[in-house]
């Protein structure tokens, strides 16, 4: 898709000096004050600005950002698009990562939704604002695997599997890019952070990794294979190290993995500092060994800390770096400039939107984005009892929108008791600071949660736990003998296991964005039925991580995230989860035929053909509700020459079934589903029998076998 201009550029870069083409692998942050923006617009007259990234810190997510400036943008695009002597248009950049002004739910919230059409016009909705405000390019998506709901990350993110991460990175870029890239109301994805971020040892930002190939092409990979499959036009490469090889410096993973076995034709841009932190990881003497590397590892822009800028063109004078190298990293950012039509088209655009179906569309993924985790006939709640409302998020408004959040608002952002005020229940609800307020009331709903500073970039966690005082909340109002329901707000899963017996009712509402309140209130009172599902396993403590659902299975039976033998992995804690990845309940309830499969045995050579397993399961809502109820379909691949794991999403689908109703899913699963890495990267399907799980979360036991022959 990408190479298609690669005649018009190949004559461009014939005719660019050294200079030239090293100031377009160069981005520039954006300026802070009169002088840097002065020496900015200079600097793009002299052709040195490749791109700039619209943020002024190292932690733009979790600080306070400038807001865009679509004069000063305009006015340096035309210094680079008229008075430069290349006349090449710079790329600008900025973190959209879940909304720009409209906020949607935190991805992780998002993955949670498993409705993959829904998160891709949310990212439509968020181009369209994006382009509106002169931003070409966006950081995001986000689309880092992780076990770890400790790091703080864990909120951009899809979750811990590889098929969701997939499954969100294509819907993502596919709601950034529009029908086409040049269409004004398109926008660049970007997927990271390639690679293996999330896998911080102990959640601990930044920091080092072990992850075999093996584990990177069946796990950490999906997900950036798919977004280039999208169509995305950059990847950023990540701070961390594998075994040792810091990503800025590593060709194998950049160059061999992702350029040449993946086939992605845009470009890579490095994280904030990451080519000169080079020198702190210990790899590189000074600055300009970290340029060497980092270019030779085929990173080609380099984020603001010009290292490029500085020393390559000495690098190449030395004979050090070829300046072939120079010229593919030239050409891979021209591509993205040709597809994004910004050589036609370089200025900011006017783009139309109606803000109100932005909100509409937030409540509605909100919606689908809380996860119903306990309900002994607590919800919904009557129109018509009592219900004493306390906690404190209940006026929180900023907390609710996320971390990573540059351009939202919390005034936009209704808190669950502004939410609870526009209701007409209104009158039956008791707002209350103490307990005593809460004599005469049937219902106790608590907003509890955590704060959005305590996720995001550098905020990691090393407890899992409410905070003290919210501890305390629920222990006393558990003793008030009351129906007891929790709404927790939220960008990570917590430990919540000591508050569930005290609890008759759990919502995990996320952090989900500008309209987290009122969907939540529409949740409560169902006006709609919960229909979120886990992308993320809970773990009962801190010392349950990493604990995910797509575990190998071991040599004796200790692992225990099935049950399989509760006493014999910790001798203080059962070692299944405290929720398992796919789990979410519904106000109805759903039962669930045995599987169907038309045809039980395939030859490899006809899955290679392109035949698959038809498969289908009928789902019953035998309930009081019409709902939606996300069907998963998980693979176990009994004997092969790696050890595979012992449950495996293959697919989903997610359909509102009416009250009384049957609905059939249906389901083939072929080559792609079936197959899996090698170390080497090579993809096999082994012939044998596979299990075929079809249910509501990963620990059904619905099941048939189906056989692949030799
Ligand atoms: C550092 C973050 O790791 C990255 O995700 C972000 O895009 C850049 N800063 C730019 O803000």
């Amino acid at each position: 898709m990408f190479a298609q201009f690669d005649k018009q550029i190949d004559e461009i870069i014939s005719k660019m000096t050294l200079k030239e083409k090293i100031g377009q692998l160069n981005q520039e942050k954006a300026p802070s004050g009169k002088e840097e923006y002065e020496n900015l617009l200079e600097m793009a007259k002299r052709g040195e600005v490749g791109s700039v990234l619209w943020a002024s810190s190292a932690y733009a997510g979790a600080g306070n950002e400038p807001g865009i400036n679509v004069e000063l943008m305009d006015e340096l695009q035309k210094c680079a698009v008229e008075n430069s002597r290349c006349k090449i248009p710079v790329i600008f950049g900025r973190d959209v990562i879940h909304g720009h002004k409209t906020v949607y739910p935190i991805p992780l919230a998002m993955a949670c939704s498993f409705n993959n059409d829904l998160v891709e016009k949310c990212y439509r909705a968020t181009a369209k604002e994006a382009a509106n405000d002169g931003i070409q390019w966006s950081f995001a998506p986000m689309i880092d695997l992780s076990r770890d709901p400790r790091w703080g990350r864990i909120i951009e993110g899809p979750g811990e599997d590889p098929f969701v991460g997939a499954s969100f990175a294509k819907s993502a870029v596919k709601g950034f890019m529009g029908e086409k890239l040049s269409d004004k109301d398109s926008v660049v994805a970007c997927a990271k952070h390639y690679i293996g971020y999330g896998a911080s040892e102990g959640g601990r930002d930044y920091h080092r990794t072990e992850i075999s190939d093996y584990t990177l092409y069946n796990f950490y990979l999906p997900a950036f294979r798919a977004a280039v499959n999208a169509g995305v036009g950059t990847v950023m490469s990540s701070f961390n190290d594998i075994s040792g090889q810091p990503i800025s410096s590593s060709v194998h993973h950049i160059r061999e993995i992702l350029k040449e076995k993946v086939g992605f034709e845009g470009f890579v841009v490095s994280d904030w500092d990451a080519v000169i932190q080079l020198v702190k990881q210990g790899v590189a003497r000074d600055e300009k060994d970290c340029a060497e590397l980092s270019l030779k590892a085929g990173i080609d822009l380099d984020m603001k800390d010009r290292a490029y800028l500085t020393y390559l063109e000495e690098l190449v004078k030395e004979g050090i770096v070829s300046e072939e190298l120079i010229n593919d990293s030239v050409k891979r950012i021209l591509r993205v400039k040709f597809a994004k039509n910004l050589f036609e088209n370089p200025y900011r655009n006017q783009v139309s939107y109606d803000r109100k179906e932005h909100f509409a569309l937030a409540r509605e993924i909100a919606e689908e984005t809380a996860v119903l985790l306990k309900n002994d006939n607590v919800l919904p709640l009557s129109k018509t009892q009592k219900i004493g409302v306390i906690g404190p998020f209940l006026k929180e408004k900023r907390d609710l929108i996320g971390s990573w959040t540059l351009d939202g608002k919390a005034e936009e952002t209704p808190s669950l008791y502004e939410a609870l005020l526009n209701r007409p229940e209104k009158e039956n609800i008791v707002f209350a600071d103490s307990l005593e307020e809460l004599s005469g009331v049937d219902t106790v709903l608590l907003a509890l949660g955590e704060v959005h500073t305590n996720t995001g970039e550098a905020n990691a966690v090393a407890k899992l736990t409410l905070t003290d005082d919210q501890i305390e909340l629920v222990n006393r109002v558990k003793s008030l003998k009351k129906k007891t329901i929790a709404v927790i707000f939220s960008g990570r899963p917590l430990a919540i296991t000591r508050q569930i017996p005290c609890l008759d009712g759990i919502l995990y509402a996320w952090h989900s964005g500008n309209e987290t309140a009122p969907a939540i209130c529409n949740l409560l009172f169902g006006d709609k039925v919960p229909s979120g599902k886990l992308a993320m396993t809970f773990p009962r403590t801190v010392g349950h991580i990493p604990m995910y659902y797509n575990v190998t299975p071991s040599g004796r039976p200790v692992d225990g995230y099935y049950g399989e033998n509760p006493e014999n992995c910790y001798n203080d804690i059962p070692a299944s989860p405290l929720y398992p990845f796919g789990f979410g309940l519904s106000y109805t309830e759903f039962s669930y035929e045995d599987i169907k499969c038309d045809n039980k045995e395939l030859s490899l050579d006809e899955l290679k053909n392109g035949k698959k397993f038809n498969i289908s399961v009928k789902v019953n809502n035998k309930g009081d509700y019409s709902a939606k109820e996300t069907v998963q379909l998980y693979i176990r691949d009994l004997i092969c020459l790696n050890m595979r794991p012992l449950r495996e999403l293959k697919a989903y689908q997610k359909k509102e079934i009416q009250k009384g109703c049957d609905e059939t899913f249906e389901f083939s699963v072929g080559y792609e589903e079936l197959g899996y890495y090698y170390s080497d990267g090579s993809f096999h399907v082994e012939p044998g029998e596979f299990e075929i799980y079809v249910g509501d979360n990963c620990l059904t036991e619905n099941k048939i076998v189906i056989n692949v022959k030799a």
